[in-house]
């Protein structure tokens, strides 16, 4: 990378970011997760330029002693010349700087090589799955589902770190509660949703069993993303008709996490987890 410089993205850079991602064909309303990530939950995007612009981006979500990487993109011109490693890098090492031992990312299968160069290890496929026109399969038990409040975040943060073996907090209470559903409740609560701004229809879907997490995804109409190793909640939507769109790997440096996917329904997105 010899006439181009790696630095922090600055407001002005999104709309050149979001230009790079659609030439590398990632989903267009990623870089408003971008945004969202880097103005109101503590993250940071990183930039190559040049003398034409932006022709690199990689973003970085601090969540304590974890922290996540994703919209890694290297303009098609100027891939193979060492630019996407320096970006990773770079993310890498601010997200270490910053507490996070454990470092995590989906990888497509153009940037998988690159990773594991940089010594992440492979942790199982994540699926985005998309609903047939037809519908949904019934939901188990919507009674029991209410708008989340305010009140539910300790709860919520609890079963999350079940889930995830993270702490999510920061992400957590930067989104909750709007758009958020809670299962369970009077008893404790044995499951939530909660959808962000943008992405996926669905979103983070947490619950204790299969099927508090199906009764949760029934509500929401659309596209999920899930761990496959979630495979009673995966085939019960492939016989609901789902087809898989993309996939990653998701792919994890440092201490595992003790993360439980067959608890994840839902993941917020192929970009953060
Ligand atoms: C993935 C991506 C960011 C890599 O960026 P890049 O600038 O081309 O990567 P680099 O030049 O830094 O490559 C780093 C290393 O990985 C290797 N590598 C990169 N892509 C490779 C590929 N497709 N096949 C084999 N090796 C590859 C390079 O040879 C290099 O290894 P080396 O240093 O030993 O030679 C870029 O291909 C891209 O933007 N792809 C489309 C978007 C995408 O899928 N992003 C990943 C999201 S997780």
């Amino acid at each position: 990378m010899r006439d181009s410089m790696v630095r922090v993205a600055e407001e002005e850079d999104f709309a050149a970011i979001g230009g790079l991602y659609s030439q590398v064909g990632f989903r267009p309303d990623l870089i408003d997760d971008v945004r969202l990530v880097c103005r109101a939950l503590g993250g940071r995007a990183f930039v190559a330029a040049d003398s034409t612009g932006v022709v690199g981006a990689s973003v970085g979500l601090p969540l304590g002693r974890t922290g996540w990487l994703g919209g890694i993109a290297v303009s098609p011109a100027r891939q193979g010349c060492g630019m996407g490693a320096e970006l990773t890098g770079r993310t890498m090492d601010w997200l270490s700087a910053g507490g996070a031992e454990t470092l995590l990312l989906h990888a497509t299968e153009a940037g998988h090589r690159l990773y594991t160069k940089l010594g992440f290890s492979d942790e199982g496929v994540c699926l985005q799955m998309n609903p047939s026109p037809d519908g949904f399969p019934p939901v188990c038990d919507p009674t029991d589902i209410r708008d989340g409040v305010a009140a539910d975040l300790p709860e919520v943060l609890e079963l999350d770190r079940l889930a995830t073996g993270e702490d999510r907090g920061p992400l957590l209470r930067g989104l909750w509660p709007r758009g958020a559903r809670v299962a369970g409740g009077g008893s404790g609560l044995t499951g939530f949703s909660l959808t962000p701004p943008h992405g996926p229809a669905v979103g983070a879907v947490v619950a204790r069993t299969p099927g508090g997490g199906m009764a949760l995804l029934g509500e929401r109409h659309g596209g999920v993303a899930l761990p496959a190793a979630n495979s009673a909640v995966l085939d019960a939507l492939v016989r609901a008709g789902f087809t898989e769109s993309a996939r990653t790997m998701r792919m994890y440096r440092g201490p595992r996490p003790p993360w439980r996917p067959e608890l994840l329904h839902g993941l917020f997105n192929l970009f953060w987890g």
